[in-house]
């Protein structure tokens, strides 16, 4: 049975300390720097975990590794969890998937909520810092995108713990819940709920008041944005008209947008990036499999032909963009050859970086029942192979990048310093993390969220260094 919340009166319990530990997709990112944002707002103060007495675990199930990491970190804090007033919050995709599981197996946890149960998680965390003996489940779905009182504001980055917080100048706006696709591997459809679209005026509200508080950036979030509005039936704006109504907001920098889903991406969409000055040229675009016997059996709904499609329509328009990409080896049924055509698709679309895993077996999903299962060995060596091959045209793709100039959106130091000055790390349009080195800088002198045009000089494995060409605003 689960238990529905339901809150009648607000009495705030001030002075909490409490911490957030996050796993998983940008989407539980954003969910938890929200959530800090809306007990600060409460006068709770967030803080690092040896000092909290209240710890918020949000979770993510999209394989086997991140559940069983919600176990240990359970079992990590249960003696911290010892004093008077203390407990655990789960959160996120393995909250929704184990529900009330979580209050029978571990005491010290005493609040369960789903994806839609956020919303109510600020109020619940008072009501259970006030009375001890309570425990709630928040794991019921709800009809339409589920609004989110107020936290507007970025976090105060002063205020909070190292890593805890949006960075400088940049903001995420989730433009949608859930997913529709039940893609054969995945149990984000089961976690995160049917596709439920924001509005658009609440999303473009939600990016002026970020650019009005100087904002530069904004990420545009959900597991399928290509399909924005679908669930609406035409009512709303199709994601491209969203685009453009984003795009168009006055002092607005930057724009991004993710994830993609290769099937629903429009030709307007496309056409975007080669008409929104900014609209950063940068596209994140899951390909899973270059075989399209294996794409069939994951239900992509599409093809190998019809992505390259997709890829040479990018880079016609925007001939600089920046492509990445998710891949999966060892999907059952997935023989040597299938895996030859991975490498294929990756030597003809040349991805910046990718991320890539080993199909995990999750409850519930179609795949479970498929077979043969590749086994682990070979999956492993395939991963193995793979890895290497972008690892060597990642380094191809930044070295050719030397001798360019870039604007640079500044973040933070880098952890790698020099004397006589500070380094700092950023990005540039493309995705790209760029150090700079600024001579002669004061420790003490923040530059996140900062724009600097920078001439690339060095190509590292991962990441470019550039050198200052003028003022920084
Ligand atoms: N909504 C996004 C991605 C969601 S999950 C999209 O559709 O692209 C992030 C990535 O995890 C997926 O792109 C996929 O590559 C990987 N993934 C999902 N389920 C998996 C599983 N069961 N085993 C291995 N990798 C998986
Ligand atoms: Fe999962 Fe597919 Fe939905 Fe992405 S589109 S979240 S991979 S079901
Ligand atoms: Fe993980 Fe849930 Fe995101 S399963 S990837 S946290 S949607």
């Amino acid at each position: 049975m689960v238990r529905v919340y339901r809150y009648d009166y607000i009495e705030y319990v001030r002075g909490m300390k409490f911490t957030v530990l996050t796993f998983g997709c940008q989407m539980n990112v954003h969910d938890s720097d929200w959530l800090i944002r809306a007990m600060e707002s409460r006068g709770w103060t967030a803080v690092s975990e040896s000092e909290a007495d209240i710890f918020i675990i949000n979770t993510c199930s999209v394989r086997d590794k991140p559940e069983q990491k919600v176990y240990s970190v359970l079992g990590r804090l249960a003696p911290l969890c010892k004093k008077a007033g203390s407990f655990v919050a789960v959160g996120g995709c393995v909250a929704q998937q184990i529900g009330e599981g979580f209050l029978e197996k571990f005491p010290h946890v005493r609040l369960v909520f789903g994806s839609d149960g956020i919303a109510q998680a600020p109020q619940a965390l008072e009501e259970l810092a006030k009375d001890h003996k309570k425990t709630l489940v928040l794991n019921d779905f709800v009809a339409a995108y589920p609004e989110r009182e107020g936290g507007l504001a970025q976090p105060n980055q002063d205020l909070l713990p190292p890593g805890i917080g949006t960075i400088p100048g940049q903001a995420f706006v989730n433009i949608m819940q859930g997913c529709d696709n039940f893609c054969a591997y995945c149990i984000v459809p089961y976690t995160r709920g049917r596709q439920k679209s924001r509005s658009s005026e609440a999303v473009v509200n939600e990016c002026k008041s970020l650019v009005k508080a100087g904002v530069r950036e904004i990420t545009l979030l959900g597991q399928n944005v290509n399909s924005f509005g679908i669930d609406k039936k035409g009512t709303d704006s199709s994601f491209a008209e969203l685009l453009y109504k984003v795009s168009a907001i006055d002092g607005l920098e930057r724009i991004r947008f993710t994830t993609s889903h290769p099937k629903d991406l429009a030709p307007e969409v496309i056409k975007a990036f080669g008409e929104l000055p900014n609209l950063c040229p940068s596209l994140h675009l899951p390909v899973q499999s270059g075989s399209d016997n294996i794409l069939k059996k994951m239900g992509r709904k599409y093809d190998r032909a019809r992505y390259l499609g997709i890829v040479e329509g990018l880079r016609k328009v925007c001939p600089d963009i920046a492509l990445t990409t998710d891949i999966i080896v060892g999907f059952p049924g997935e023989t040597d050859e299938d895996f030859e055509q991975t490498m294929n698709m990756m030597e003809l679309v040349r991805y910046e970086s990718s991320f890539s895993f080993k199909y995990s077996d999750r409850p519930g999903v179609a795949a479970v029942k498929m077979q043969p299962k590749v086994p682990e060995d070979v999956a492993q060596s395939r991963l193995a192979r793979l890895q290497e091959r972008q690892k060597s045209i990642t380094r191809e793709s930044l070295e050719a990048l030397t001798g360019r100039e870039m604007i640079v959106l500044l973040e933070r130091k880098s952890k790698r310093q020099e004397i006589g000055g500070v380094s700092w790390r950023g990005k540039d349009p493309g995705g790209r993390v760029i150090n700079v080195h600024f001579a002669g800088l004061d420790e003490e002198q923040k530059l996140g969220g900062k724009l600097v045009k920078v001439k690339i000089t060095e190509a590292k494995n991962h990441s470019l260094i550039g050198v200052k060409m003028g003022e920084i605003w």
